[in-house]
């Protein structure tokens, strides 16, 4: 009989998301009138920006004649978005990032756990706690980490709290780690991370050889100018750090597809003989296997994201979405609740009521509100007593919901 992968017996439950639609679906068959407001996964709800929907149209009439079609692309992208990418995301901030660096991909949550496929077994892992969960399983479905314990922190991980207490900041590790994943602005807590904050941890990875895996698909949030958009803002930045970044939030993409991962040129790792070898090779090498790239019409949509009234609209997203979130907070701080984030970031992390677990207020909320939000605790241990709204949904809901909450 064939063999399956063991790893995945390790993991817990179902993946966070899909274990909260089928709750919310048990509780629709039940309550087939309720109008549910969906506040839980970080999924868009405004239109397209028109300007990428405009070039995406272009591209499909590109496609009509024997002129402009297009069959496969490169595996790493389109030099012409890898261009604009490289110059609007990167070099206008002073980073020093070329286009053949970036991998043009369908998604960050793809990419942050394929990334395993070109490093080894051996590594030790720190994430943050809470984190976003793809980060661990991804390392638990590859062998990369032991069994769970009652907890839910999977032997052979290290742990970083982000909680009130520490103000949500990364603390640096005091033992030697060797892959480290960091998301700021931070899903889920919706916290950032000042440019001190960050030389620390770049100072940490080159003194210890380590390496950053630095997830910034939120950075288009970040209000205020002296908080890093990117990694290599950071001096050192480009010995120790891969950088994930998407046009799901940004530009609304997350049904459309497309993001793109930074490798620097300069990134090296180890082998098992010792032997030092470039990371950015092993990569393209890994895409050029096992992916196709991202279709013709979708990069043609994302190059619009920085034309300029792509910019425009998209400021004019990232505005509606972060009026939401200052609704969510001003809302939820005037019903007494104690809430963090949403400043800098589409998500509000939200103190559970005293004695309500995680999964206790979001059956609370489901039942008396009819509201679906994200319990902490499924972002990890340190989630518990913790709730996440998300301010990804039309103004009209966020003030239903808001109303609804403070008449409970
Ligand atoms: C979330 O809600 O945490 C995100 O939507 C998940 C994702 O981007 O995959």
């Amino acid at each position: 009989m064939v063999k399956v992968n063991s790893n995945y017996l390790k993991l817990k439950a179902g993946y966070l998301f899909p274990e909260i639609s089928r709750r919310v679906n048990v509780f629709c068959e039940a309550n087939s009138k309720a109008d549910l407001i969906r506040l839980g996964i970080g999924d868009v709800t405004e239109p397209l920006p028109e300007a990428c929907c405009r070039a995406m149209k272009l591209a499909i009439e590109d496609m009509e004649s024997h002129k402009g079609f297009h069959g496969y692309g490169p595996e790493q992208g389109y030099l012409w978005l890898r261009e604009t990418i490289a110059k609007n995301d990167f070099q206008s901030r002073g980073c020093d990032v070329s286009p053949e660096e970036i991998f043009i991909s369908d998604g960050s949550k793809c990419d942050s756990s394929n990334i395993l496929d070109i490093l080894g077994q051996g590594n030790h892992i720190a994430v943050t706690d809470p984190v976003y969960p793809v980060y661990v399983d991804s390392n638990v479905m590859a062998g990369r980490t032991g069994s769970a314990d009652s907890l839910g922190q999977y032997e052979g991980l290290s742990y970083i709290p982000l909680n009130a207490e520490n103000n949500f900041e990364a603390e640096i590790p005091k033992k030697a780690v060797d892959l480290i994943y960091l998301c700021f602005p931070n899903n889920p807590t919706g916290s950032v991370a000042s440019k001190d904050q960050l030389s620390k941890w770049v100072d940490y990875a080159n003194e210890h050889d380590a390496l950053i895996l630095f997830d910034a698909a939120y950075e288009a949030f970040i209000q205020d100018s002296f908080i890093p958009h990117s990694i290599f803002e950071i001096d050192g930045a480009r010995n120790c750090a891969i950088e994930f970044r998407s046009f799901s939030k940004n530009a609304g993409f997350t049904g459309t597809r497309c993001a793109f991962t930074v490798i620097p040129k300069t990134l090296k790792g180890k082998t098992a003989n010792g032997d030092i070898v470039d990371l950015w090779s092993l990569w393209n090498r890994r895409q050029s296997t096992k992916f196709n790239g991202v279709s013709y019409i979708v990069q043609r949509g994302a190059e619009a994201v920085y034309s300029s009234e792509g910019r425009a609209q998209i400021k004019e997203l990232v505005s509606f979405y972060m009026k939401n979130a200052e609704i969510i907070r001003d809302n939820l701080s005037g019903s007494g609740y104690t809430v963090y984030g949403g400043k800098h970031a589409p998500y509000v992390w939200i103190k559970t009521p005293t004695n309500i677990d995680s999964w206790q207020f979001f059956d609370f909320l489901l039942n008396k509100a009819n509201i679906v939000g994200t319990p902490g605790s499924g972002f990890g241990a340190a989630g518990e007593g913790y709730f996440r709204l998300s301010a990804f949904n039309s103004r009209k809901n966020v003030e239903e919901a808001m109303r609804r909450i403070s008449s409970l």
